[in-house]
């Protein structure tokens, strides 16, 4: 691996801009390669197969343009497929996914009850609480699948009366009111942050995937010599089916024109 090769990074669709902002924020001389895959959204309420094979299509994409480390930024895809792809191809790229940086971030503050939303898939999968109790605590989770959230988001209703009524619906009852944080989940989640506090009554941080991400890829390339010291070239975007909210919530992140490209998966059957 060399250290200007750049960093792939993906997700079913926007959310993992939110990753990809706070990576580009601490290493500005990455070039990120991030693919939305908006053909196949939502992701949470797919069969494991049907992500995994989402997932490799992505991953060997990525091994054709060479890159030097793939972000899964998708706590789906984490759940159902990271481990998948790490057994066909440990020997090409190091794979990281978003659910461990997050698991450590909540040990380290010591809170002793936190809720977790995600998709549906992401909540069956269990995948925090099992992460959790690799390492011994007293650290008590409370999950709830909140499936809507990220198709709304996706679909750009992200501060209108459909927002409002289902964050109301799934977060304005006693379920989370002991709970010293909520984790975010899902990357989408980040984009309506200060719509999600807005709902308690009580004062609760939410943690989400992105700077805990960021910190543990910083970790990674430092400690494999592999930070870029001067940018290659600009950031590419690539989705599977073109969606105006995407190019939207691209720019809103990056401040300037992107280019976004796209990208053509096979079918799964
Ligand atoms: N952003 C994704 C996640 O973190 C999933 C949204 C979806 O495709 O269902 O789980």
């Amino acid at each position: 691996m060399r250290k200007d090769q750049p960093i792939g990074i993906f997700d079913s669709g926007v959310g993992g801009l939110t990753v990809a902002k706070a990576i580009s924020d601490l290493l500005p001389h990455e070039q990120l390669l991030y693919v939305g895959d908006t053909q196949h959204m939502p992701y949470g309420d797919k069969s494991a197969e049907h992500v995994q094979g989402y997932t490799k299509q992505i991953v060997e994409f990525f091994l054709q343009q060479n890159v030097k480390l793939i972000i899964i930024a998708c706590n789906t895809a984490s759940a159902l497929a990271a481990s998948y792809v790490r057994s066909l191809f440990w020997k090409d790229v190091e794979i990281i996914g978003v659910i461990r940086p997050v698991v450590k971030t909540i040990l380290e503050r010591h809170y002793k009850k936190v809720g977790v939303i995600g998709t549906k898939a992401t909540i069956e999968s269990n995948i925090y609480q099992r992460i959790l109790d690799e390492t011994p605590h007293t650290l008590e989770l409370i999950q709830l699948a909140t499936p809507l959230l990220a198709p709304m988001i996706e679909n750009g209703n992200i501060d209108d009366e459909i927002a409002h009524a289902i964050l109301h619906q799934y977060l304005s009852g006693p379920l989370f009111a002991s709970c010293e944080a909520l984790v975010l989940a899902c990357t989408h989640y980040p984009i309506i942050k200060d719509k999600i506090a807005s709902v308690f009554a009580h004062p609760i941080q939410l943690v989400d995937n992105a700077t805990p991400m960021a910190e543990t890829v910083v970790q990674y390339l430092t400690e494999k010599d592999l930070l870029a010291e001067t940018r290659r070239a600009a950031n590419e975007f690539y989705v599977t089916a073109y969606t105006e909210n995407f190019e939207r919530i691209a720019r809103l992140f990056y401040r300037k024109d992107i280019v976004v490209n796209e990208l053509k998966l096979q079918e799964i059957i």
